[in-house]
């Protein structure tokens, strides 16, 4: 019995230690001492540049520090990134001063400035969550098991997985 309690305290151990993993992580856009999100006229890459050292998942949070008399945050499409165009409808939006956004889903986010021209002055990042390659299950294949990683780090996997267990671990203990 005391051996059975044992194991189930052990699996209970390692799926909080997966759920530790999948914990939302606010991201200071730029850096926590970095410019805040403003111009940067002879770096037009700046924000790309912080983004590639990052590590993005699904439910963290961005934080675009900046002046709302001066500028907003836009999430846009990463065609209209690429053509510096403000949609009328952006797929998230905020006009608070250092305003966040959350990453609500994987894959690929694009986000601008809106303020007409701020954009081409470098107000502009995308950003890839970890894992997001398209799913494969050819073990074999580097983009397959990258894709895995991302998905044991979604907070709803490993929900899905932390009940599992718990149940896994009652329908034990109950025989
Ligand atoms: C925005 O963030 C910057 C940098 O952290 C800070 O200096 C400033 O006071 C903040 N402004 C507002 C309106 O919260
Ligand atoms: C925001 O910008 C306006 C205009 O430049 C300025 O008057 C104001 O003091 C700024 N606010 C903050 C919190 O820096
Ligand atoms: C804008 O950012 C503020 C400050 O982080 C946050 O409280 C608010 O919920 C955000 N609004 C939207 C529409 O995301
Ligand atoms: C798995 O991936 C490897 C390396 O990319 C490839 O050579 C192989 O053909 C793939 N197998 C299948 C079944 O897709």
């Amino acid at each position: 019995m005391a051996s059975m309690q044992q194991a189930i305290f052990t699996v209970l151990i390692i799926a909080s230690g997966l759920y530790q993993d999948a914990e939302a992580v606010t991201h200071i856009v730029g850096g926590a001492t970095g410019p805040g999100w403003t111009f940067q006229a002879n770096d037009l890459t700046f924000y790309d540049t912080w983004a590639s050292k990052e590590s993005f998942n699904v439910g963290d949070v961005l934080v675009f520090n900046f002046n709302s008399t001066l500028h907003d945050v836009l999430e846009v499409s990463t065609d209209d990134l690429k053509t510096c165009t403000t949609p009328a409808s952006p797929i998230q939006r905020n006009l608070t001063s250092n305003g966040s956004l959350t990453i609500s889903t994987s894959g690929t986010h694009a986000y601008i400035c809106g303020v007409p021209q701020h954009c081409t002055f470098g107000m502009k990042m995308t950003i890839t969550t970890v894992g997001a390659s398209t799913p494969n299950t050819n073990s074999t294949n580097p983009a397959g098991s990258k894709a895995a990683v991302g998905a044991i780090k979604s907070p709803f996997f490993t929900f899905n997985l932390l009940l599992g267990v718990m149940l896994t671990a009652i329908a034990v203990a109950t025989v």
